[in-house]
């Protein structure tokens, strides 16, 4: 067994064992689901909480005792690749956001090779034209947005580049034509399905080395997700789409702004929920779909109204907003002292969907590196998987 796949054992064994503690959601919740830990949890207060919550390291050592195994699956297991010698900006970066300027650096900072690249899902192509300037290898860009595309397009033109752009649908069959074996295909932050098919054309065309950094586990197609690899299938989860959100719940790089208006989300959806039941008159939680954040900088009223209309309930005529927050506040306590437990999994979750990657990739036969390679601060989305045969 690789190592990779003894790690996966081990998760696998943790992720079963603990399903209680993980995979629920929390609104759906009438009371704190595990009673051994009641006493600790009802005791966090609100600052208690926030702290706990924009602390993980502090939030393991509170549950510790209660939760040891999955506490000890939190110390990091992935070693860090290579990072760039500096983070220079030429002058066709301009307009790149410092931190995105990072993740491209350091991630081209561990590719090397003499093939053609192809990059998958490449925005406006800031990864492969800094690699076809270095390299000098040509480059190939998959990207729908024929905006992103003009723009790679002419930038690549100013600056005397082979570096072409394919514009056309990643998911349509036709995207499996452009991987070829003597390659080198490359994917930054792709959203989940865009990089499960990534691997999976890559390994049929017997692609010889990749570099994929994954993100967005939960955007795919349809509601279950369905391991890659053998291992995977044998050790299924059964994740839907709310257990792939988890890993993403990481606000490293999201500072006070970000935590403020998470909060006032919270407090805004349990508010509706508890509007809800008493206009349908079912006590039953009526799942939202996520909105621009835009709709958090009014009132509750006008977010309630706009929640009604989603829902096609008829919004009443007055809405007191004061009174449904306030009953909402109890719940948001609760959610909260359960998402500092579930938290506790996002780590080895990310860590097992990371893995089933990986062990495909063994399974067909490539050597793979699993690691980190940027800094926590310039992305929570920062494993790179890499792999090649022959
Ligand atoms: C998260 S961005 C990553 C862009 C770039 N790799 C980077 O890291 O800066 C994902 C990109 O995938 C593109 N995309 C989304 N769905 C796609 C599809 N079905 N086919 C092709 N491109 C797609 C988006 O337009 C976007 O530019």
């Amino acid at each position: 067994m690789s190592d990779l796949a003894d790690l996966f054992d081990t998760l696998s064994t943790l992720l079963h064992r603990t399903r209680g503690d993980w995979q629920r959601y929390p609104f759906t919740c009438d009371s704190l689901p595990w009673p051994e830990l009641a006493p600790l949890l009802e005791e966090l207060d609100d600052a208690q909480l926030e702290a706990l919550e924009a602390d993980p390291a502090a939030a393991q050592a509170c549950l510790a005792e209660w939760r040891p195994d999955a506490v000890a699956l939190n110390r990091p297991r992935l070693p860090p690749l290579a990072r760039a010698a500096d983070y220079a900006t030429p002058r066709w970066s301009n307009g790149i956001p410092g931190r995105k300027w990072a993740q491209i650096k350091d991630f081209a900072a561990n590719i090397s090779g003499t093939h053609p690249i192809l990059e998958w899902c490449a925005g406006k192509g800031h990864l492969g034209r800094l690699l076809a300037q270095q390299s000098a290898r040509p480059v190939t860009s998959l990207e729908w947005n024929p905006d992103l595309c003009r723009q790679g397009e002419q930038l690549a033109e100013r600056l005397g580049l082979e570096h072409r752009f394919v514009c056309a649908d990643a998911l349509a069959e036709a995207a499996a034509g452009l991987f070829a074996a003597e390659q080198q295909a490359l994917a930054l932050h792709a959203c989940g399905e865009l990089h499960l098919r990534f691997l999976r054309h890559a390994a049929a065309a017997g692609t010889r080395t990749l570099a994929l950094s994954p993100c967005c586990y939960h955007l795919i197609e349809g509601d279950r997700y369905r391991p890659l690899s053998a291992a995977g299938r044998a050790r299924d989860l059964g994740l839907d789409r709310q257990d792939l959100r988890l890993p993403l719940q990481q606000q490293v790089t999201g500072g006070e702004r970000v935590r403020r208006l998470r909060r006032i989300e919270l407090s805004w959806r349990l508010a509706f929920d508890e509007l809800q039941r008493a206009l349908r008159g079912q006590d039953e939680y009526l799942p939202l779909p996520s909105f621009p954040k835009q709709l958090l900088s009014g009132d509750f009223a006008d977010f309630a109204r706009w929640a009604c209309g989603q829902k096609e309930i008829p919004a009443p005529a007055t809405l007191n907003g004061e009174h449904w927050l306030a009953r909402a506040e109890p719940r948001r306590l609760m959610v909260q002292r359960i998402e500092l437990v579930r938290h506790l999994y996002r780590y080895p979750l990310e860590l097992w969907l990371l893995l089933d990657r990986a062990l495909f990739l063994e399974e067909r036969g490539y050597r793979v590196r699993l690691g980190t390679f940027t800094e926590p601060a310039n992305s929570p989305r920062r494993y790179l998987i890499q792999a090649s045969r022959g």
